[in-house]
């Protein structure tokens, strides 16, 4: 499949983009301050927090980093469930929502056997999901076109 480009200039804190890459939805999502702040502290709840396992398949050098990404904000990762393969759904606002466990404080939710990822796409422990979402290779052609594939 042709790489994949994206203008994410108009991006707001917060917002979230899908777009399709070899057949598989990509998802981008802008982080707010406060969001990045709340990932650091959620490593030992995690079952591989630095990104450590089979990073040729889950997570590219560049990303082996808290957030998970090249840019502070702006996380990119392929929205499958690492454990059979569903479409997590995501909570990116704190409060309760409709449908989501309400002491969830954030991220996504795999609505077929209950895996839980932070807003780096990181598993949370003790879940089905035995890796974090897979971040796909990409990079920045400038400060707001960013390249997948
Ligand atoms: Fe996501 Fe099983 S497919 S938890």
């Amino acid at each position: 499949g042709a790489p994949v480009e994206v203008d994410i200039g108009a991006m707001q804190d917060g917002e979230k983009i899908t777009v399709e890459w070899r057949g598989r939805p990509v998802w981008i999502l802008k982080r707010s301050k406060a969001q990045l702040e709340e990932l650091a502290k959620l490593d030992g709840q995690l079952a591989d927090p630095n990104s450590q396992r089979n990073p040729a398949e889950f997570t590219p050098k560049y990303a082996q980093n808290t957030g998970r990404s090249i840019k502070p904000e702006i996380l990119v990762v392929v929205g499958i469930c690492t454990h059979l393969g569903c479409s997590p759904i995501d909570k990116l606002q704190a409060g309760p929502q409709p449908s989501l466990p309400s002491d969830w404080q954030g991220g996504f939710l795999c609505p077929c056997h209950g895996s839980t990822f932070d807003l780096a796409g990181r598993v949370f422990k003790n879940k089905p999901a035995p890796d974090n979402l897979p971040v796909p290779p990409h990079k920045y052609l400038t400060d707001t076109r960013l390249l997948i594939g």
